[in-house]
């Protein structure tokens, strides 16, 4: 009886060690994101973003499109860690990459960044509020909504050539494309859902001229679009136009739905990135699945695929900082 106890208490101890080891540990002590981070420490910051997107699409409906785009572009380049955001100051920084000179709703950003700092100053990072709002964004333009997981801190650094170096082209094929995703923790799956970004928003005609006048260096076109769809183009975009904006689903661009895949299954993706889905037996087939019955799990997907993207390279616990304004640095 007696060294029946004495064994339960010795186990009891030896847990407790184990678990203050654990504790202790630098390696499990560190933060990770969660959903309601700023539950505690800034409890309306949530509603905050929201008022914030939602007073700012009523009124601009287009500037949803391009504040998806920045989060992916966030992520992308050395993690979410809002390096997007930072302008140019002793060295050129993400935001002056040529990919990024066509994003917009940076002052959205920094609206929603003063309306928390008035609420609850130095607490909600900046890598944080481009996730909440391309969320929001999302879901105000009748898509899905989904639960964001939060914690990020903010980084020190933005550099054009590292946005070069990590953002995919468009004319980026289907090896690049997966390999891009895969360095990122991100699967084939992944990249056929969030492509279907490309549902709203617009083009420069720049972006996939090539494939209407000059394929492969010969005046000719891409075999892999829709010969109709090309001549429909070729009257918006003429050779050379640096400024026409397209509709990336004509008709149909402000809203938020699974058209993305109708499109593409019908070869008038608009860049070769999107026709390249069709490269690949696993992107196809998502492609043909969400044409046929429309969407059946594309917007469960999406909010699924944009958390994992969320989680890329993030800063947390003691690591980067918050920054007071999103688009510099603290001193
Ligand atoms: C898979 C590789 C991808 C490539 C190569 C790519 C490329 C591009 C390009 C070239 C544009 C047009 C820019 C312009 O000419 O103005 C664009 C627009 C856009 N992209 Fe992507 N993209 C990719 C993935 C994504 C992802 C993962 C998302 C979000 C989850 C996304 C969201 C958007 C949105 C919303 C727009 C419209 C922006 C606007 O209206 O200003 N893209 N993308
Ligand atoms: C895909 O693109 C990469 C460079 O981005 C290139 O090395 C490769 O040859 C291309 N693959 C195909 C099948 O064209
Ligand atoms: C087509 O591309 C080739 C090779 O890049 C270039 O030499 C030629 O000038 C281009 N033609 C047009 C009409 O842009
Ligand atoms: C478009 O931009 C390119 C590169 O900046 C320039 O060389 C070209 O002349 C421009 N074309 C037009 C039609 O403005």
């Amino acid at each position: 009886m007696a060294t029946r106890k004495l064994f339960s208490v010795l186990f009891l101890q030896l847990i407790m060690f184990v678990v203050l080891l654990l504790v202790l540990n630098p390696a499990y002590a560190h933060e990770s994101l969660k959903v309601g981070f700023y539950e505690k420490s800034c409890p309306e910051a949530e509603a905050i973003v929201k008022k914030v997107m939602v007073e700012t699409l009523s009124k601009a409906p287009t500037l949803a499109a391009p504040l998806i785009r920045m989060h992916f572009h966030d992520c992308f380049v050395r993690g979410c860690d809002g390096s997007v955001l930072l302008r140019s100051s002793t060295n050129q920084a993400e935001k002056d990459f040529v990919s990024n000179l066509n994003l917009r709703g940076f002052q959205i950003i920094d609206r929603v960044k003063s309306a928390l700092e008035k609420a609850c100053p130095g607490v909600v990072s900046c890598a944080d509020i481009l996730a909440l709002v391309a969320r929001d964004a999302t879901a105000t333009i009748k898509g899905p909504s989904w639960e964001v997981e939060t914690g990020r801190k903010d980084g020190r650094v933005s550099s054009e050539i590292e946005a070069h170096e990590n953002l995919l082209p468009p004319t980026a094929n289907i090896t690049r494309l997966i390999r891009s995703f895969q360095e990122r923790g991100l699967s084939i799956k992944d990249l056929a859902v969030l492509s279907g970004a490309h549902t709203v928003g617009t083009s420069h005609c720049y972006s996939f001229n090539d494939r209407l006048y000059n394929f492969t260096g010969k005046g000719d076109t891409d075999p892999n679009m829709d010969p109709n769809y090309i001549k429909r183009l070729k009257k918006k975009c003429k050779p050379g136009d640096n400024t026409t904006l397209v509709e990336m689903n004509p008709g149909n661009f402000k809203t938020f739905d699974e058209d993305y895949y109708t499109l593409v299954a019908k070869r008038r993706g608009l860049f070769q990135s999107d026709a390249a889905l069709l490269d690949n037996a696993e992107t196809k087939s998502y492609v043909k699945l969400q044409a046929a019955t429309g969407g059946s799990t594309f917007f469960d997907d999406f909010g699924v695929s944009m958390v994992k993207m969320g989680r890329i390279g993030v800063l947390t616990g003691k690591a980067g900082e918050i920054r007071k304004q999103c688009s510099k640095v603290n001193k």
